[in-house]
């Protein structure tokens, strides 16, 4: 069977280096490795209205912003697909449908929407699109009959909860949805990249993300007020690594290579620990190897996002020509959907035909 990928993002925002070492420098990988038949890449749009009901611009607003950076980043429109979920009205329609293969106790065991639930301050007054968005999310990645889901850890009870509602509907009516399985980010670091200042979520609100789209001034700035290890006082101090957002950072973006050409005294990230956690190392040096190795990583995509920006009709003719393209795949998907749920009368000559005969008597 061909192997396909989806994954998406919610557009509530610019993305930042959490969502680069945590999917999106993969996806780049997985799309360029030959592997996969096709990728799919989602904004997802009406998943996002689901908890921003208050401010529709927002979310209109982010289209481009996502947009913008998944092309900086390498997301190639020639080879992955890139689709706004509101467009294709044919993920509405799953939807509905595999609302019948799931109760609400089980969407209520659902941990990651509990835990938004709870972010949100919904308690009794919950959205019943927000509640059952998960179902949404198995319509997203079913119609394209995904095979490979790249996401973050949170996003694991979505696939559970997509796998399940695969089994029960290719049991009730008949084989047609593929099983997922998840990708997750290869390290912790990755599946898990603090905020700047040691918070473990990066969010907009905290003020403690480094975004794709920063210049260099942002970067350096940002790193420079890094959180590290507040024990560590003096550079003689011994010091630690373990909750340490610098080093956190370059476990997720440090090479072999950058060691050779910004700090050729240690042979590697290890080298460079055993130090710190010894003492006689000070955080302006880790720092500053840190801005070293962010501004290499962030300037070829900044670069690459000025070059988009220069066309943004073009960039949202992208966006267009993915969404008709996925479009036709998820109404292929769907029409094999109605004929395993027996909701093709009127393609059905067989039904029409026996009917008549019935009625013929
Ligand atoms: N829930 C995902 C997030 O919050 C976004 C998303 C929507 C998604 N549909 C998807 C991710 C399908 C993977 C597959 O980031």
């Amino acid at each position: 069977m061909d192997k396909i990928i989806l994954t998406g993002d919610r557009p509530t925002g610019k993305l930042h280096v959490g969502h680069y070492v945590g999917s999106l420098r993969r996806r780049v990988e997985l799309q360029d490795s030959g592997k996969f038949a096709k990728t799919f890449i989602m904004i997802a749009d009406a998943q996002a209205l689901t908890d921003n009901i208050d401010n529709p611009e927002k979310v209109r607003q982010n289209i481009i912003e996502v947009a913008l950076d998944y092309l900086s980043c390498g997301i190639d429109p020639a080879k992955s697909t890139i689709l706004v979920q509101s467009q294709i009205a044919e993920l509405c329609e799953l939807t509905f449908y595999y609302m019948d293969l799931v109760t609400v106790s089980r969407l209520q065991r659902n941990p990651t929407v509990k835990a938004e639930i709870q972010m949100r301050n919904f308690e009794t007054s919950i959205p019943v699109g927000f509640f059952t968005y998960p179902i949404s999310q198995a319509a997203d990645i079913t119609a394209f009959k995904a095979t490979t889901v790249p996401v973050g850890e949170d996003q694991l009870p979505m696939i559970e909860q997509t796998r399940e509602i695969v089994r029960k509907f290719n049991q009730s009516y008949a084989e047609v949805l593929v099983e997922p399985d998840a990708l997750l980010p290869e390290t912790a670091a990755c599946m898990r990249l603090p905020g700047t200042d040691g918070h473990a979520k990066m969010s907009k609100s905290l003020g403690n993300c480094i975004y794709l789209s920063d210049n260099p001034d942002e970067i350096k700035q940002k790193i420079m007020g890094m959180y590290t290890d507040p024990t560590h006082l003096m550079v003689s101090d011994p010091g630690h690594v373990e909750g340490n957002a610098v080093f956190t950072y370059l476990d997720a973006f440090s090479k072999p290579e950058h060691f050779e050409r910004y700090l050729p005294d240690y042979a590697n990230l290890d080298e460079l620990k055993a130090h710190y956690t010894r003492g006689g190392l000070g955080d302006v040096k880790v720092k500053k190897f840190l801005n070293n190795i962010m501004q290499e990583t962030l300037e070829p995509i900044r670069a690459r996002r000025h070059e988009f920006e220069k066309d943004i009709p073009e960039v949202y003719n992208i966006l267009k020509k993915g969404s008709e393209k996925a479009r036709e795949v998820a109404a292929q998907t769907l029409s094999e959907v109605k004929s395993a749920m027996k909701i093709d009368y009127f393609a059905d000559t067989d039904l029409i035909n026996s009917q008549a005969e019935k009625y013929s008597k």
